[in-house]
């Protein structure tokens, strides 16, 4: 461990069951074996697909459950239907008695400008993205809600986001729509489970994996931003991913952060930045566009993407 490292405080999540979806490559499998390190019973839950979401390999969790040895067990059914998400859930009770810790992680890419976009690549994305942590969370919760009434230490959720779904970029519309949707989702989710005690964050990770390298340059800043983002070891996120399920983030709930190595962020989130009372309709035609630039105009937010935003230099 290296001198910086070692003032990173340890939670241990001993006797916790986590179930990582997506938890055999890239940001997943850093999250997966972290929990594990830190001595959690993980589910690796992941079907091996293609970064397009098609041709399953169930070898993939299979070889990280196997590695991870005791405590870890691999589930490689689809997680796009109810059926499948439920039986993840019931894999994590059936193998360990409980599940405390889901990390909604698995997310799949078709990428292509609104003008060419396909009916059948959004609905993949978005069943994928969007719907999948829902199906989770929807059988994951009532197992979460019943364990906090019965005194078992409250669980944690953690959605795993993107800064495309807060900037937007190029040809993304099915992955932001999808991302920003999981925002909506944690909120509510953080509010529903409250009284459980039970947490559920959303953290937006930048890290060196498949989904970094898929990035198409579309001119020489985005071919820097590449360069910069493949330089960052996915082992950060899995570091506050594991804080984020510690007893010790209890009192953290409803928030957006992000990971860029040992960068930090907290995310602000909407909220009116400027208001203005517009004149009546009823009182004959209002001086609408001049007096909606004048209070509007210079609060507009800026059309960066988050290629643009993030190409810093990371810091490791
Ligand atoms: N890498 C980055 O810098 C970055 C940036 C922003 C957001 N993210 C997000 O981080 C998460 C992980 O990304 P990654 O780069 O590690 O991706 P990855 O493609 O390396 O891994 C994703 C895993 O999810 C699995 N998966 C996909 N669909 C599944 C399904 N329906 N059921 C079960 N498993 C499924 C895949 O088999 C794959 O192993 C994603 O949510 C991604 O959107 C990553």
């Amino acid at each position: 461990m290296s001198a910086d490292r070692s003032t990173v405080d340890e939670p241990s999540l001993s006797g916790r069951v986590a179930l990582v979806t997506g938890g055999a490559r890239g940001i997943g499998l850093a999250v997966s074996r972290r929990l594990h390190a830190l001595g959690a019973s993980v589910v690796v839950a992941d079907c091996g697909v293609s970064i397009r979401g098609d041709e399953p390999e169930p070898t993939v969790a299979e070889g990280v459950a196997r590695e991870l040895g005791v405590r870890a067990v691999p589930f490689t059914s689809n997680l796009t239907d109810p059926e499948g998400a439920a039986n993840a859930v019931a894999a994590a009770v059936t193998h360990f008695g409980g599940l405390d810790l889901v990390v909604n992680n698995a997310a799949i890419l078709r990428d292509g400008f609104i003008f060419k976009a396909k009916a059948a690549d959004w609905d993949a994305v978005l069943r994928t993205n969007l719907s999948a942590p829902f199906y989770v969370l929807a059988a994951a919760t009532p197992h979460l809600r019943e364990q906090a009434k019965s005194g078992r230490a409250p669980g944690r959720i953690v959605n795993i986001g993107s800064s495309t779904g807060l900037y937007g970029n190029l040809g993304q519309s099915a992955y932001a729509s999808a991302k920003a949707g999981l925002l909506g989702l944690t909120r509510v989710v953080a509010m529903d489970m409250a009284r459980s005690g039970v947490t559920c964050n959303t953290v937006v990770p930048f890290a060196a994996t498949r989904v970094t390298e898929a990035i198409q340059p579309a001119n020489p800043a985005q071919a820097e931003y590449k360069a910069r983002a493949l330089k960052l070891p996915a082992r950060f996120v899995a570091d506050l991913v594991a804080f984020l399920c510690s007893a010790e983030a209890g009192d953290v709930s409803g928030q957006l952060l992000g990971v860029r190595g040992r960068e930090i962020f907290l995310f602000s989130q909407p909220r009116p930045v400027a208001t203005w009372c517009a004149p009546d309709s009823g009182s004959g035609t209002p001086p609408f566009a001049g007096a909606f630039k004048e209070h509007f105009a210079s609060r507009f937010t800026d059309m960066r993407t988050d290629l643009e935003a993030f190409n810093t230099e990371p810091v490791i």
